[in-house]
């Protein structure tokens, strides 16, 4: 079972009963601009996303993790991989809610649950798919090491890619 802690934050997977913290997060249109075809989610379709996290756990050990702010033991957020089918690769994904941004806390659990990919999962690579004006999001990938590689073409939008591999792992780590 998956669990990390940082300063602030404690990192777990996902159960049913984060519906609520998630429902909020989903629901707001700022947080979703970038998300997918950018529209915010129903209950309903957030209850459905949990429900394929859990099935991602069970199918691959690896999933989107909690974020939770020890301070205020609230759920603030996620951050964790995806397997993509159509690609063959996993996508590291991190979504904060509004009132927490500007804080470094993507930055903190990110760079953990990076850490446990390419060291606990053998992960080979590591990709992110961020919309172009989504600075914060790019910003965020190449502090952990990430390099634009192209540009994909999901039909509805045209995101970049960026990528680490294992190698540029090891050699930015400070041991
Ligand atoms: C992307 C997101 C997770 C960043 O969360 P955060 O906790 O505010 O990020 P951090 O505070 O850890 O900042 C990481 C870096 O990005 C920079 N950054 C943060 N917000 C920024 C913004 N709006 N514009 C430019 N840079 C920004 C920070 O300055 C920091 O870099 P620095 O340390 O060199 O200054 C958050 O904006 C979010 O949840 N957005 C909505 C969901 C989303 O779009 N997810 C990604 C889909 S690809």
């Amino acid at each position: 079972m998956f669990e990390l802690e940082t300063g602030r934050l404690h990192l777990r997977e996902f159960t049913l009963d984060d519906v609520p913290a998630l429902v909020a997060l989903d629901s707001d249109p700022e947080v979703m601009r970038y998300i997918g075809r950018g529209v915010t989610y129903t209950p309903d379709q957030t209850e459905a996303a949990v429900h394929r996290m859990l099935e991602h756990y069970r199918r691959h050990g690896y999933g989107m993790y909690a974020l939770v702010y020890k301070p205020e033991d609230v759920v603030i957020g996620r951050c964790g991989f995806k397997f993509w089918e159509e690609l063959g690769r996993v996508e590291i994904g991190w979504l904060v809610a509004r009132a927490y941004w500007g804080q470094g806390l993507a930055y903190e659990a990110a760079q953990p649950v990076m850490a446990y990919g390419f060291e606990q999962q053998n992960f080979s690579e590591i990709i992110a798919i961020i919309d172009r004006p989504n600075l914060a999001s790019s910003k965020l990938a190449e502090k952990l090491g990430m390099r634009f590689e192209r540009e994909l073409d999901f039909g509805y939008k045209t995101p970049d890619c960026y990528r680490i591999d294992r190698a540029e792992f090891f050699r930015r780590k400070v041991f």
